[in-house]
């Protein structure tokens, strides 16, 4: 399958069987993730804090992305790979396709950027550069700095109608599905209703979307410093990798 069937594939999915999404950032976890059988693995921009250590991930840059999604594509055979269109790297329709290309150079399926109405020009010229293009809307982590912290959407009748109308022109602009990050759940649930893409969940609450994408290091309990409220910790791979270093270094000292 060829990345363009690989995106359709996730888009008609809708109305038939969850879609399941994980970020994954090296080559073992795209490789493990993908035998697994996941659906799509995202080289997610939150590789900045959870992989290199940034507070946030604004600063993370294309040489970051194109690092790591070459290293997970090394590893997945059969789900779709996007990788994430950093701060920066999409500023006029030219330069995110120049840059949707480089990743697509280093492996990725499609790419990820965040935002509605504004980008559906970028959008646009991706698409028609022959790249599936993954949206992503309701909290945008990119633009922490601007609102002053992560904050929850979808609390009002206007802020749901403007995250449904940047959805649709999302779905309009050809987006295969889009991501919806930190909606009240009866919002997303609307959301979801109103459209004909699939809506890719998380911290939207259970069952309000048509898929669900997660942090793999929430998910095996990898980075025990901040684990959103709404992550679901099944391993404690942190506590392993303590316990076996501890147990190697007694092993030299004694
Ligand atoms: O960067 C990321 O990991 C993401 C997901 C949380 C959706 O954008």
């Amino acid at each position: 399958m060829n990345s363009i069937e690989k995106a359709e594939r996730i888009r008609r999915m809708k109305g038939v069987e969850p879609v399941s999404c994980l970020t994954g950032y090296d080559f073992a976890t795209g490789k493990l993730l993908d035998e697994a059988g996941v659906d799509l693995v995202l080289v997610g921009d939150s590789l900045g804090m959870v992989v290199l250590g940034f507070p946030d991930t604004t600063h993370v840059t294309m040489d970051h992305m194109l690092h790591h999604t070459a290293a997970v594509a090394r590893g997945v055979e059969r789900a779709l790979v996007v990788g994430d269109l950093p701060i920066h790297s999409y500023g006029s329709p030219a330069e995110a396709l120049a840059n949707a290309r480089l990743l697509v150079a280093a492996g990725a399926d499609a790419v990820k950027l965040e935002g509605g109405l504004k980008q559906v020009d970028k959008i646009g010229a991706i698409i028609d550069g022959g790249i599936p293009v993954f949206g992503h809307m309701g909290m945008l982590p990119q633009r922490v700095l601007e609102e002053g912290g992560y904050k929850k959407k979808g609390k009002s009748d206007d802020e749901v109608e403007a995250i449904i109308e940047g959805c649709l022109a999302l779905e309009a602009a050809g987006c295969f599905a889009v991501v919806l990050e930190s909606v009240v759940g009866a919002a997303a649930a609307r959301v979801t209703a109103a459209l004909d893409i699939p809506t890719i969940g998380i911290g939207c609450g259970v069952g309000n979307c048509d898929g669900e994408i997660a942090v793999i290091s929430d998910v095996v309990g990898a980075y025990p410093w901040f684990v959103p409220p709404f992550a679901v910790v099944r391993a404690d791979v942190a506590g392993e990798t303590k316990r076996a270093a501890e147990e190697y270094i007694s092993a030299l000292k004694v």
